[in-house]
């Protein structure tokens, strides 16, 4: 039997989880779920956020779905031992390079952007970002004290031509079944890695995806862009910062935080890393107000890119629509509904 290994972690990432876990049971109940701790609270009972033995379930898993990790209890804790390590350590444990992040503007939220409803709404970017590589893994890193008494932080911003390559790869693919269309985003213009980031994507375009069309792109001005005219864009490569930087941008223009899930991808055939883009948000943890929507489309996703169940992704996600139509909404998209009601709107759909 198929499985899914769910990770809840930390804050509001058990209250969502549990509602994704609901939605499985009554869509694919011949895929098994299993459940361990992740982050804080696995540090608190195991002593450190990514157990040997998690990582081992999740590298075993078809797919796992993750909740959130960390929160201000852990703040002070020494970075081996943080959440944040945990989850690199978990992503570059199970190769997952290929991190997707949809920026989408649901028809019914388009409101609630900070931009104007005219330039968002029918938004629909695909933000593929390099996720095992680059400054967050680069060797060598530290802190360090200098003969004068100053002390030096460092970090290093690596990329080999086969990580370019593979990760232009995933975005090239995916244009090619979206509008054909894939902006490349570095700092070619200040960055050796940036350099070559350039010429490994113009190599691999010319080589192998001519009928696609790439547009190189300053990190910064894709950043400018992406608040002044976000509609121009449909899918944009870029590395692991850039990524987290300019996800979060296009995360929070379509007015859903709290309503993108993501979906990190390694090699064909390996299990795939799926996790709402929130954070544990521990400002309403413990309240059961979160929106358990971003969490139920990353299981959306995972039916579509580790298990290949199309049609009952798209049942859920039509699902989802339904209840956002109809006007089921969570605080933070100017509702009142509970994470449990709207888990039930979901379901009332389906
Ligand atoms: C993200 C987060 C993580 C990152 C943190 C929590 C390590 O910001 O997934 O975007 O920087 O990758
Ligand atoms: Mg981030």
């Amino acid at each position: 039997m198929p499985n899914l290994l769910l990770l809840p972690g930390d804050g509001i990432g058990p209250e969502v989880c549990a509602e994704v876990r609901r939605v499985a049971e009554r869509l694919t109940n011949d895929i098994a779920i299993d459940e361990r701790l992740f982050g804080g609270i696995s540090l608190d009972t195991h002593g450190a956020p990514l157990t040997d033995e998690t990582l081992a379930a999740a590298k075993a898993a078809d797919a796992v779905l993750m909740g959130a990790v960390g929160g201000p209890k852990w703040d002070g804790v020494p970075r081996a031992l943080r959440a944040e390590t945990g989850l690199l350590k978990l992503r570059s444990g199970m190769q997952v390079f290929a991190n997707l992040r949809p920026a989408i503007c649901f028809p019914a939220l388009a409101d609630a952007s900070s931009l104007k409803r005219e330039l968002v709404e029918g938004l629909d970017i695909m933000i593929v970002r390099e996720l095992t590589g680059g400054v967050y893994f680069g060797q060598p890193r530290g802190i360090e004290t200098l003969p004068d008494g100053q002390r030096r932080g460092f970090d290093t911003q690596v990329y080999t031509t086969s990580e370019i390559e593979r990760i232009a790869r995933v975005a090239f693919e995916l244009a090619r079944k979206r509008r054909n269309l894939v902006h490349s985003a570095e700092k070619s213009n200040v960055m050796e890695s940036g350099l070559l980031w350039r010429e490994v994507v113009t190599d691999l375009h010319k080589r192998e995806y001519a009928d696609v069309e790439l547009r190189h792109i300053l990190a910064d001005a894709a950043a400018m862009h992406i608040v002044r005219d976000p509609r121009q864009f449909d899918v944009l490569v870029t590395d692991n910062l850039f990524g987290d930087i300019l996800s979060d941008e296009a995360a929070q223009l379509t007015g859903s935080l709290g309503m993108l899930p993501s979906a990190a991808i390694g090699a064909p055939g390996m299990p795939g890393l799926y996790e709402p883009i929130h954070g544990s948000a521990p400002d309403i943890a413990g309240q059961g107000i979160a929106n358990p929507l971003a969490a139920i489309l990353s299981y959306e996703m995972a039916l579509r890119w580790s298990f290949g169940r199309h049609e009952t992704a798209d049942r859920l996600s039509a699902a989802v629509t339904r209840a956002l139509d109809k006007g089921a909404r969570t605080r933070d998209i100017g509702g009142s509904l509970t994470t449990r009601q709207m888990g039930d709107a979901v379901l009332a759909e389906l």
